[in-house]
């Protein structure tokens, strides 16, 4: 098997079966796991301010060798800033490297000016300062480079960090939210070292068609990471903060877990389920009861999801390459260890209603259809690639509309639409999952499906500046797989 990648493929680790894999159940070590530091900003003239800045970083992936990376006022990755609704923001970010960089507030709906998409670009040495109102529901939200084709290489080497947004309907509720106690963000992302250990990019044509997998998986940049906890009841925010694997999360020993939340907030009520799918740019917030004392795993399988496009049993269109795309055994994510005198709390049996979803609402449809084109060589949408100076939709402000979400690839695309929270209407016409019941930003389209969000843009902006659409597999983003649209006076 796979004598036909060998030759396209320069990935010099081989994870499933490999001995060393950190995939693995039983992969030595552990670490606790890093919270990344909580940073608030300071009110200055009715503006929260936050200072971040940029700049070259180093990290060691495995002990003793150090690559180099991005990091927001760290080393690597950023810290996790927290806002309000209804307060103005104001964020001075600041560029340190020797490349142009962007700073994106994933989830946000906001001035184009302020969206930080590529039109946004920060010169080497210069500061950019939006402000912004938030008007986001209280949710994990989170912010990341978005550079013209580099939006790949700079997530992956470290530009990306959370956004915790809280709001008087969630402190109403009595939910875990103590930063780095019983309330963590995880940022789950994958990664490839090279045969000494470095972080490496892989620029292959394997790569650059299933998006850039990794055999070693980090959490907030932990491998093998352990946290302990000192509640009966722990709140999870999970992040996909991968390129482009996609995670199906459960618990070991098969403990439910209550959805709490999805990407745009609270669901109208928990939901129990076994197992809970994200794609890279999707987040959920799930509650874990501890309250037996016993340690458990937050664990992972990372299933293909090209319909074998890449290998299978045929052969596929590259050989089999069971190495990076498919990982049917579950691996750790996160180890939980309770301690033992933990406080009982009680879950609510109610979080936030949400208005009724109505599609006929909408006063028209837009279809996108999905594309990579042969090889992966016309990654497309509606049959075009992003070009920077092509507006696709205008989209005429305060109507609603139905975005019907083709997928014509054999591959599943998380589908990104920047400032807006949507809802998910149904997939090839049946009742979208759990977590799909509330606002989302990021959708997965899975190959031959078709899926209906209803949206709607309540602010008109720059006629002339552009908002994105795009895949959120970030090697599809920087191929092609995106385009732009405007919010106009209707
Ligand atoms: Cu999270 Cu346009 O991106
Ligand atoms: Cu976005
Ligand atoms: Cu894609």
């Amino acid at each position: 098997a796979g004598t036909a990648a060998a030759g396209l493929v320069a990935l010099p680790l081989s994870a499933c079966e490999a001995q060393n894999s950190l995939f693995s159940a039983d992969g030595a070590g552990a670490n606790p796991l890093a919270i990344p530091e909580l940073n608030q900003g300071i009110v200055e003239q009715g503006e929260r301010v936050f200072r971040l800045s940029i700049s070259a970083g180093q990290k060691e992936f495995v002990p003793g060798v150090v690559s180099p990376t991005i990091g927001i006022n760290a080393p690597y990755l950023g810290p996790t800033l927290e806002m309000r609704r209804g307060e103005r923001v104001r964020l001075h970010v600041d560029n340190g490297l020797d490349d142009g960089a962007t700073v994106h507030w994933h989830g946000f709906e906001l001035p184009a000016a302020a969206d930080g998409g590529p039109h946004q670009l920060i010169r080497p040495g210069a500061r950019w300062s939006p402000s912004f109102e938030v008007r986001q529901r209280a949710s994990l939200y989170w912010y990341h480079s978005h550079l013209h084709r580099g939006t790949g290489p700079q997530v992956y080497a470290g530009l990306a960090a959370p956004i915790y947004v809280r709001d008087d309907e969630e402190d109403a509720l009595d939910l875990p939210s103590e930063y780095g106690v019983d309330d963590i963000p995880l940022i789950v992302q994958d990664r490839v070292l090279d045969n000494s250990g470095k972080l490496l990019y892989p620029q292959n044509m394997h790569a650059q068609m299933m998006g850039v997998r990794g055999d070693r998986l980090y959490v907030n940049g932990t491998q093998n990471a352990v946290f302990d906890a000192r509640t009966g009841l722990l709140r999870l925010r999970i992040l996909n903060g991968s390129n482009a694997r996609f995670y199906d999360f459960s618990l070991s020993g098969g403990q439910t877990m209550q959805i709490i939340a999805s990407d745009g907030g609270l669901l109208e009520r928990p939901r129990a389920v076994r197992s809970l799918r994200l794609a890279p740019g999707e987040r959920a917030q799930i509650l874990v009861d501890l309250s037996e004392g016993r340690p458990l795993s937050l664990v992972a399988t990372s299933p293909d999801n090209s319909m074998g496009m890449m290998g299978g049993d045929g052969g596929g269109m590259m050989g089999r390459r069971r190495d990076d795309t498919e990982m049917d055994e579950p691996f750790r994510v996160l180890d939980i260890r309770p301690s033992d005198s933990s406080p009982q709390r009680k879950l609510p049996s109610q979080l936030a209603p949400l208005p009724a979803l109505d599609p006929s609402l909408a006063v028209r449809t837009r279809r996108f259809v999905l594309d990579m084109g042969m090889m992966g060589g016309g990654m497309s949408i509606n049959g075009a690639s992003m070009d920077m100076n092509v507006i696709s939709e205008r989209v005429p402000v305060g109507q609603w509309e139905i975005w019907e979400i083709a997928n014509a690839s054999m591959m599943a695309h998380p589908f990104h639409i920047h400032n807006a929270q949507f809802r998910v209407i149904d997939r090839n016409g049946r009742t979208p999952p759990p977590l799909e019941t509330g606002y989302k930003d990021t959708v997965i389209v899975d190959p031959r499906e078709q899926v209906r969000l209803l949206l709607r843009f309540e602010e008109h902006t720059d006629p002339d500046l552009p908002y994105m659409y795009h895949c959120h597999i970030l090697e599809h983003e920087d191929a092609g797989m995106m385009g732009q649209f405007v919010v106009v006076d209707s």
